[in-house]
């Protein structure tokens, strides 16, 4: 089974994606970036497309207007990076990006969706989608989520099973990936995804790549754990993430979460709700 790290606003930059990458992570991705914002020119949003070692990367990108999607396709060659993919973020329960009609709004706009997907997908490189189950119980319920998966071509779908409306804490639905699974596409499960037995469970399913978010916040070792190899104790994991910050370093706050989280379950107002 192939695991990879998921994108992790305030975690992922390249020094926490290397040390998941080290302890045997597949695939990671760097956290969601504004297109609108990169296209801008905005240092920050720049600052995120830190891809500096040969750690495998796929950027994720929030985008809702296909104009500015073409713009960042004639201008990606100017940032001079190789990514192994993109991702659209069609997850993020952020009511200011909701109210634009981006993030977790997008997973009921399929032909919106299916236009943003062909216009990234002419830079040549895979491009897939994370989605929720919908905005809310109601979307969930209508099932939108599977007409997205028919109707779009994107070459993965990371599917968090949950929709916007739910807090971390209540259990992701595992549910749905049966049905998702139906459809034939390529389905990557997301949501509290943490054990050799969880992975059995996905494997019977026929999956062959899973997310995972917090448990790698808690612990990057996981993934060597989830491999068959053990769970590193948290100064190991802190030196070895010590020494990358200083190799790749990034604004101050990557470090403060990161430290602040380990050993720990994370907190993000935005993310967990
Ligand atoms: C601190 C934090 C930051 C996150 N940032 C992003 C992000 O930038 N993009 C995204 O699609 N999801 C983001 N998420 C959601 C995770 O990628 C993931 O879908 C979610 O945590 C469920 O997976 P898990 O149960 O393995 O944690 C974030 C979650 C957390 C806890």
């Amino acid at each position: 089974m192939k695991l990879w790290l998921a994108p992790l606003e305030g975690v992922s930059d390249c020094a926490f994606r290397t040390l998941c990458y080290q302890y045997g992570a597949d695939l990671t991705f760097t956290e969601m970036i504004r297109v609108d914002s990169l296209v801008k020119g905005n240092k920050s949003s720049l600052s995120l497309l830190d891809l500096k070692n040969n750690t495998p990367t796929g950027i994720q990108l929030l985008a809702v207007k296909p104009k500015i999607v073409e713009e960042f396709v004639k201008k990606f060659a100017s940032y001079s990076i190789d990514p192994v993919c993109f991702n659209l973020n069609l997850g993020c329960p952020s009511p200011d990006v909701i109210v634009q009609g981006g993030g977790a709004a997008l997973v009921k706009r399929t032909a919106r969706v299916q236009e943003l997907v062909k216009i990234l997908q002419k830079l040549g490189y895979p491009v897939s989608v994370k989605i929720r189950l919908g905005l809310n119980e109601f979307e969930k319920e209508k099932r939108v989520y599977l007409s997205l998966l028919k109707e779009v071509d994107a070459d993965a779908f990371i599917i968090h099973a949950r929709h916007a409306r739910q807090k971390s804490s209540e259990k992701a639905d595992w549910s749905v990936f049966e049905a998702c699974l139906d459809t034939g596409k390529h389905i990557i499960p997301n949501g509290d995804i943490n054990t050799q037995e969880d992975l059995a469970f996905f494997k019977s399913l026929g999956v062959k790549e899973v997310m995972i978010g917090r448990a790698a916040i808690r612990n990057p070792s996981v993934f060597q754990f989830l491999k068959g190899g053990k769970l590193e104790n948290i100064a190991q994991v802190q030196k070895k993430y010590l020494a990358l910050a200083e190799k790749y370093p990034s604004r101050a706050l990557y470090q403060e979460n990161v430290l602040s989280f380990l050993g720990k379950e994370a907190h993000s107002k935005k993310w967990m709700m």
